[in-house]
């Protein structure tokens, strides 16, 4: 334990030393650019100016002052600039095409690229309105647009992100909030030494792929304090061209129809050193995830101090319920498989409508997972029919099977310590359960101490 203990202790130093230092500098508020903040015209090039004259003498603060609305097209961070939206004030992110650059993979309504030491803080609200993405409104989940009639993105899901740092340095996010991003919330592409803290984000719970913070082949990522409440993923790191190292997540609450920490499915690269601590799950549709479908390796990772409930919601989001959700299932058949190995859960508990899922692959082994002072209680509350194994993406899909408190399969070194299982048997009729459940394929030393399985009522 003692490294990951390090590594908390050096985000809250980052924390204290760096964070008041975003405070400084002189201020260049976009009233005086001549922003109208009345929410229908265009304050883009008021914002843009500011912030070019705040970068251009040597950084400092860019006001949004409140009252006001923003509508804006894509605004450009500069280095040393901090994008200040004040408490009352929203930024409101444009719904046409044309308020994006060409490139797809460059559509947010705040992009800092290449920079060092650009933030956004405030306490105001930066907003991408959604709801204007909507097609179909639907409960289950609702059908999108999607800009894919030029040809600068393929698909069904071109719809533009709400704030990227992409190759940035530095970055410091705090006291914001990100509300109705239109797909995507917050992204991190191959940074390094990034803070986020105090941040709350709001998506629409029917909207899909409006994940909350995806962490991209980033290096040294802090997140502390926030509150993410979302339809899709909610804490998200995914390696696609580098890896994922040092990533610390504390003190955070989650509620999402998908998986509340999720690392993947993108997952080219390895992921090393990742901390989870003091987080909070509420009604998630997945609690602890990992989706490796691409041949990266994950090891060294610690979820501690969590709390959760993981139910059923409309199969058309991937999950099942699960509290603790991992596969290296490869994604095509021709796929590379990855391996998962020394990852420690540690004083978890859990209510859940459905069990643990362990499923290595052949050659994607799952490696020293230690389970130790864990309180499973299995219960059923919503009407969604169980008795399925979710592998999607790709992989099996959705296979029938008998529900266990944990399945595993694949697995070269699992402890068990202290791991209670209780069963309300009365919520779950027709529930054929079994304590420990195994599919056919390896399984090697597994270690058994203090391990109970119990009905309550
Ligand atoms: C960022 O830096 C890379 C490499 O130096 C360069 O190719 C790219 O054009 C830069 N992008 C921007 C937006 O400045
Ligand atoms: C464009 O997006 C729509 C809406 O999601 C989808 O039905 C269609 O297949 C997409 N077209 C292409 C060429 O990807
Ligand atoms: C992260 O660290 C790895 C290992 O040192 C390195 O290969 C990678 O380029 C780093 N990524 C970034 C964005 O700094
Ligand atoms: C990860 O953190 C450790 C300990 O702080 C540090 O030694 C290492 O260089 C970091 N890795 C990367 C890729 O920055
Ligand atoms: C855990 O996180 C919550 C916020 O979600 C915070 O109020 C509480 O103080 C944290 N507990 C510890 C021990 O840090
Ligand atoms: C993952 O580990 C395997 C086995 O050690 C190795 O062959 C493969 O290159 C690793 N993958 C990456 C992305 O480093
Ligand atoms: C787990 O909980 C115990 C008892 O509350 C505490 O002493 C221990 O430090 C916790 N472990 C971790 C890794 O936080
Ligand atoms: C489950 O179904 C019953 C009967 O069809 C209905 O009364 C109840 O409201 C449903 N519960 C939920 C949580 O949907
Ligand atoms: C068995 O698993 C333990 C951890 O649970 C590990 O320390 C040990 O090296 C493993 N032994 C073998 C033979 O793989």
């Amino acid at each position: 334990m003692a490294a990951p203990r390090l590594i908390l202790l050096a985000a809250v130093a980052v924390q204290l030393l760096l964070l008041p230092a975003a405070r400084s500098g002189r201020v260049f508020s976009v009233a005086d650019y001549g922003a109208a903040g009345d929410g229908s015209r265009y304050d883009t090039a008021a914002i843009q100016t500011a912030v070019d004259a705040c970068a251009a003498a040597g950084g400092g603060r860019v006001l949004l002052p409140a009252p006001g609305d923003y509508l804006t097209a894509t605004i450009y961070l500069r280095s040393g600039v901090v994008l200040e939206v004040a408490r009352g004030a929203r930024l409101l992110g444009g719904t046409r095409q044309q308020d994006y650059p060409r490139e797809s993979d460059r559509w947010y309504i705040v992009l800092a690229e290449n920079t060092t030491g650009a933030g956004i803080t405030g306490g105001g609200e930066i907003n991408g309105q959604s709801g204007a993405f909507v097609v179909t409104p639907s409960e289950k989940k609702n059908i999108m647009v999607s800009w894919n009639a030029t040809g600068d993105c393929k698909g069904d899901e071109c719809r533009p992100r709400l704030v990227g740092f992409i190759d940035s340095k530095d970055v410091r996010i705090r006291d914001i909030t990100l509300s109705q991003p239109a797909y995507w919330c917050l992204h991190l592409v191959r940074c390094d030494n990034s803070v986020i803290h105090d941040v709350s984000i709001f998506g629409d719970w029917n909207t899909p792929n409006n994940d909350g913070i995806d962490i991209t082949d980033s290096n040294n990522t802090v997140i502390s304090d926030c509150h993410i409440d979302t339809g899709d993923d909610a804490l998200c790191p995914k390696s696609l061209k580098g890896p994922v190292y040092n990533l610390t997540a504390t003190n955070c609450w989650i509620r999402t129809k998908s998986c509340a920490i999720k690392f993947g499915s993108w997952s080219s690269f390895n992921f090393k050193r990742l901390v989870f601590d003091n987080i909070t799950i509420v009604d998630s549709h997945r609690g602890l995830g990992m989706q490796i479908r691409d041949g990266g390796n994950v090891s060294d990772v610690v979820f501690s101090n969590i709390r959760m409930s993981t139910r059923y919601y409309h199969p058309s989001w991937w999950g099942r319920a699960e509290p603790i959700y991992i596969t290296t299932c490869p994604r095509y058949p021709n796929s590379k498989e990855g391996t998962i190995s020394n990852v420690q859960f540690i004083n978890i508990t859990s209510v859940s409508e459905n069990g643990v899922f362990l499923a290595g692959s052949k050659h994607g082994l799952l490696r020293n997972l230690k389970f130790k002072n864990i309180d499973l209680t299995y219960k059923r509350w919503t009407n969604y029919t169980g008795g399925l194994y979710d592998y999607r993406p790709g992989c099996e899909k959705m296979v029938k099977h008998r529900t266990g408190g944990m399945m595993l399969e694949h697995i070269s070194g699992l402890e068990i310590d202290n791991v209670r299982m209780r069963w309300s048997r009365g919520s779950l009729k027709g529930w054929d359960v079994n304590p420990i459940l195994f599919r056919p394929s390896t399984i090697d030393n597994l270690s058994f101490h203090d391990w109970q399985s119990v009905d309550i009522q």
